[in-house]
């Protein structure tokens, strides 16, 4: 426990000297600068984000790590062994990297976005003792502050839309990596706000996610809780969406997100007409299964004479409907 304790220590060392040599090599490429500055990325944000660059070379962190070729800066996630031959090689190369940071404050891990249209767009590091994807949310030790004193939290996507944000005056926002949203990410950010307000793409990858997500959120929905969606227009992700239109314009789609309530009622009643019996018992079998998922309380009581309401039965034929239902697909 203790020994493992140390590595994990030593490895998130290594990435913090990683990142600070990114950081350092950033200074140094035009390119990258470029890159930032067209994409609107203020100097102050950058650093506070602590934006760097991995060169383009396949042994830049030669320089870095006299030890190269030991096996921790493998296990670190930074460099990779080929199969073939056994040769070392940086796993990140001419990348604008984004150091991700648990909520301690230690780097755990990286990604890394190309400049052009090469895929893949980002790369993560990998799983690693330090890094677990589905656990760990990109901005978060950044936005703790911001959390307490602005008493919700903003999930995105991307890197690029945190950074935004916090640029353009929303520091409250953190970004799953790529992974859709688990019950785990959202229980991490309940230790941090009762409020949560999900922001996805206006793609269709984006209304995925936010499907996703309300499963994820739905069993912590308690009733001191509270739990949104905001859905921007298609083609738009926050970063477009608020450099385009401003602080304001998302304000007041943050304003005007759907609560968890009316989601999970819209997505039990996509493509069911409620004006035919046939549709509104499609919409009670396809709520079922979200609604089981909450925490016992008011939101939960509300909701079973809510979607009853809609299926024109009362609140106890319903209960009656889904025991059978439960019961047959138990
Ligand atoms: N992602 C990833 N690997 C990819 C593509 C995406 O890990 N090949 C993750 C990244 O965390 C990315 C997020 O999914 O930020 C959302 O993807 P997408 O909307 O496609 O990218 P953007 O964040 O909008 O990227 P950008 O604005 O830089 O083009
Ligand atoms: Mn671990
Ligand atoms: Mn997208
Ligand atoms: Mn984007
Ligand atoms: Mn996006």
């Amino acid at each position: 426990q203790a020994q493992q304790k140390q590595k994990a220590e030593s490895l998130s060392d290594l990435l913090e000297k990683a990142g600070e040599s990114y950081c350092k090599h950033l200074r140094g490429a035009p390119k990258a600068i470029e890159y930032l500055k067209k994409r609107g990325v203020s100097g102050e944000v950058s650093k506070r984000f602590g934006l760097g660059y991995a060169p383009a070379g396949w042994h830049g962190l030669a320089s870095v790590f006299p030890e190269y070729d030991s096996p921790q800066l493998e296990e670190a996630g930074l460099v990779i062994v080929s199969e073939e031959d056994s040769r070392r090689y940086d796993r990140f190369r001419d990348r604008l990297m984004f150091p991700i940071r648990n909520v301690k404050g230690e780097c755990i891990g990286f990604g890394g976005r190309v400049f052009g249209d090469e895929k893949p767009k980002y790369l993560n590091s990998p799983e690693t003792p330090v890094f677990h994807k589905g656990r760990e949310l990109y901005g978060l030790f950044e936005a703790r502050t911001a959390l307490r004193d602005m008493g919700y939290a903003l999930v995105t996507e991307g890197y690029m839309d945190v950074v935004a944000l916090a640029q353009l005056g929303f520091a409250n926002a953190v970004a799953t990596l790529g992974t859709a949203c688990t019950p785990e990410h959202v229980q991490k950010l309940f230790r941090f706000t009762e409020a949560v307000v999900f922001s996805f793409d206006g793609d269709g990858a984006g209304r995925r996610a936010a499907r996703k997500a309300l499963d994820a959120a739905l069993p912590l929905a308690t009733d001191t809780r509270s739990i949104k969606f905001l859905f921007l227009p298609s083609e738009h992700d926050p970063d477009t969406f608020i450099r385009e239109f401003g602080t304001d314009a998302f304000a007041r789609y943050v304003g005007d997100a759907t609560p968890l309530s009316r989601f999970l009622i819209e997505a039990a009643s996509e493509g069911c007409d409620l004006g035919q019996a046939e549709g509104r018992a499609r919409m009670a079998s396809n709520a079922r299964p979200l609604w089981s998922l909450l925490p016992d309380g008011v939101l939960k009581r509300q909701l079973l004479s809510e979607i009853a309401t809609l299926a024109q039965l009362n609140s106890q034929d319903l209960t009656d409907i889904w025991a059978q239902e439960t019961a047959r697909t138990a």
